[in-house]
């Protein structure tokens, strides 16, 4: 491991305590912290990941409303919860997370298991949602490492800068107090999200600036801060005018044509790219072909009829089973 501090018992003792105690008095309050559901759990947990807290609280709200339970959103078509998702944003998460709650209704009679590796069994839940529900559900000593877990634990062990997954998680997992890790991990997101930011780290403030191995570099005069924030920066890429962008862009014009609503290809394109015209068609097809094997969007083809625009006139519309 090439960590910055030799993780001793007395260390990791020292952390913990620090870090602890820290949380206890600065805890940030949120919805899916007053509840031990695991569907609830999982159902913000999902929208967390790519979301940022302020977008996903009103989303929340209204998504748990609307299917209360994991048979509610087990039971409702794929389009409906597809729906439901907006403006969230990377759709695919509703498909899985609709998934995810059919099979725990069909594989376990609606009671998500325990343990860890029987929930990262289930489809739709990958390795980030199965450890944050064990823990955050089921208070499982488990490892949680999201953006802000990640950062933290890589500053106050190794320093400034990116650190293999393998060397985060293994300082994470000597960390983690295992009488405590729902606390611990949502000390981790706390203080990551307000006081060890990506770009701007407020050293004088944190509970373990005597014990981070970043602290120095970044309290220095000549912090080299501004160059290594970008080992942080998401979203480096443009955004418009990329395939998710247009994948999004796709499902919201599906979204607008209403309840059932269905747009042909041509009419779809002309809904998702300005100056759409009929050569764009095979890269709309394409993109909804992806849709489709990503069971975002159904496709119903026009057998050929010898009409140039039959393309165009397939028919697209948001999954209805
Ligand atoms: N509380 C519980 N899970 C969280 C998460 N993923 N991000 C921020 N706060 C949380």
């Amino acid at each position: 491991m090439t960590a910055g501090i030799a993780l001793t018992a007395a260390r990791v003792a020292q952390v913990q305590a620090a870090l602890l105690a820290w949380f206890a008095v600065h805890q940030r309050d949120m919805p899916w912290r007053r509840t031990r559901d695991p569907y609830l759990v999982l159902v913000s947990e999902v929208m967390l990941q790519q979301t940022q807290v302020s977008r996903v609280l009103p989303k929340y709200e209204e998504f748990r409303k609307r299917f209360p339970t994991v048979r509610d959103l087990a039971e409702a078509p794929v389009g409906e919860v597809i729906r439901a998702w907006a403006p969230l944003g990377y759709n695919l998460r509703a498909v899985r997370l609709h998934r995810a709650a059919q099979a725990i209704v069909e594989r376990h009679g609606g009671e998500a298991p325990k343990d860890l590796a029987a929930l990262r069994a289930l489809p739709g839940i990958g390795e980030y949602s199965a450890a944050a529900m064990a823990c955050f559900a089921f208070d499982q000593p488990v490892v949680v490492v999201d953006t802000n877990v990640r950062r933290v634990v890589g500053r106050v062990v190794v320093g400034d800068g990116a650190v293999a997954a393998r060397t985060i998680h293994d300082a994470a997992q000597r960390l983690l107090p295992r009488d405590s890790a729902r606390d611990w991990h949502l000390a981790l997101m706390d203080l990551g999200a307000t006081v060890c930011t990506a770009r701007n780290p407020a050293c004088r403030e944190c509970p373990l600036r005597m014990v981070c191995t970043a602290t120095p570099t970044f309290l220095s005069p000549k912090s080299r801060l501004a160059e290594s924030r970008g080992a942080y920066r998401v979203n480096a890429k443009p955004f418009i005018g990329s395939r998710r962008y247009f994948r999004g862009r796709v499902v919201q014009a599906l979204r607008d044509a209403g309840p059932g609503g269905v747009l042909r290809l041509s009419a779809l394109g002309r809904a998702v790219k300005p100056g759409f015209t009929e050569s764009d068609l095979p890269w709309l097809a394409g993109l909804v072909e992806e849709l489709v094997r990503d069971g975002l969007v159904e496709l119903q083809t026009v057998p050929w009829t010898g009409d140039s625009e039959a393309t165009g006139a397939s028919i697209v519309r948001l999954p209805r089973a």
